[in-house]
């Protein structure tokens, strides 16, 4: 059911869309989605706004259960439809769908511990997205995480938050932002500044720190090209290892590396 925080939007989604996310979650996430100690023996994985079709809630199942083959997994859809197609045709003893919006339809002892909401905060107004924030985080355990963002229609550039749950406080922490190219569209920093999450596509302005570190990645780009580093995946992992050298908070980590990509958690956590 459509509460006050959330805005109907399109069920647009593709088969494979979200896998290299999915990847990335099993590779730097794997002991959160696998923890069995008290309450994390009990906590989902859910899917905010799965679309037209679960197909993306289905493959995340797949992958994540690779690691922990008990964990239950929850699709959620504004679209009551949508939610009931899906139930109809792919629920089972741990995987559910649900009609529901940013204050998730999970029972109040039914704890998260990963949350994610791709490609549905493209609407409605920009300053309730903090507030859509902590109502998607208020079922994570502390240490779970929300990720939040935008990608392309075959999810070939991928860019979105890192927000954690901390015990302190309701808001998650603003970790990092991760930012992810297949290479198929080639590469320059700038492909990625285009799919920053809606908070911050205002952001890369002169004076904000979004600005400079799109500045520094700019020129470690060229520069890397300079050296003769043109093919796109060789010049994008030049770029990530200059950047790490000027910028606190780049990973130059050799799995993100060859996989596309950077992540950055600058001390401080991105600025809101
Ligand atoms: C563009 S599709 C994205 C599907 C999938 N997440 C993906 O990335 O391919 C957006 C879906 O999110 C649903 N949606 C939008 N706002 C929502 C909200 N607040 N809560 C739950 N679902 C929402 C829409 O109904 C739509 O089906």
């Amino acid at each position: 059911m459509a509460g006050e925080l959330d805005t109907r939007t399109r069920g647009r989604t593709a088969r494979g869309r979200l896998r290299a996310l999915d990847a990335y979650l099993c590779q730097s996430e794997s002991a959160l989605l696998t923890r069995r100690e008290g309450a994390w023996a009990r906590a989902v994985f859910v899917d905010v706004g799965f679309g037209e079709h679960p197909w993306t809630t289905l493959e995340s199942a797949t992958a994540f259960r690779a690691l922990n083959p008990e964990l239950s997994v929850v699709g959620v859809e504004l679209e009551a439809e949508r939610a009931h197609a899906a139930a109809r045709a792919h629920s089972d003893a741990r995987t559910h769908f649900r009609e529901g919006g940013f204050v998730l339809p999970l029972a109040p002892e039914e704890p998260a511990r990963l949350v994610r909401a791709m490609n549905l905060l493209r609407q409605g107004p920009l300053e309730r997205i903090p507030e859509a924030h902590r109502a998607m985080s208020r079922h994570l355990l502390p240490g779970g995480l929300l990720v939040e963002g935008s990608s392309d229609t075959d999810g070939a550039v991928l860019v979105a938050h890192l927000l954690r749950r901390t015990p302190e406080a309701e808001a998650p922490a603003r970790e990092g932002l991760l930012f992810h190219t297949d290479f198929s569209r080639g590469f320059a920093p700038l492909l990625l500044r285009d799919w920053l999450p809606r908070d911050l596509r205002r952001r890369v302005r002169p004076s904000e720190p979004l600005h400079a570190f799109f500045q520094a990645w700019e020129s470690a780009w060229k520069a890397a090209r300079a050296e003769g580093h043109t093919a796109p995946p060789e010049a994008f992992a030049e770029s990530v290892l200059r950047l790490a050298r000027m910028t606190p908070g780049v990973a130059p980590d050799a799995w993100l590396l060859t996989h596309g990509f950077l992540r950055w958690s600058p001390p401080g956590g991105i600025p809101p």
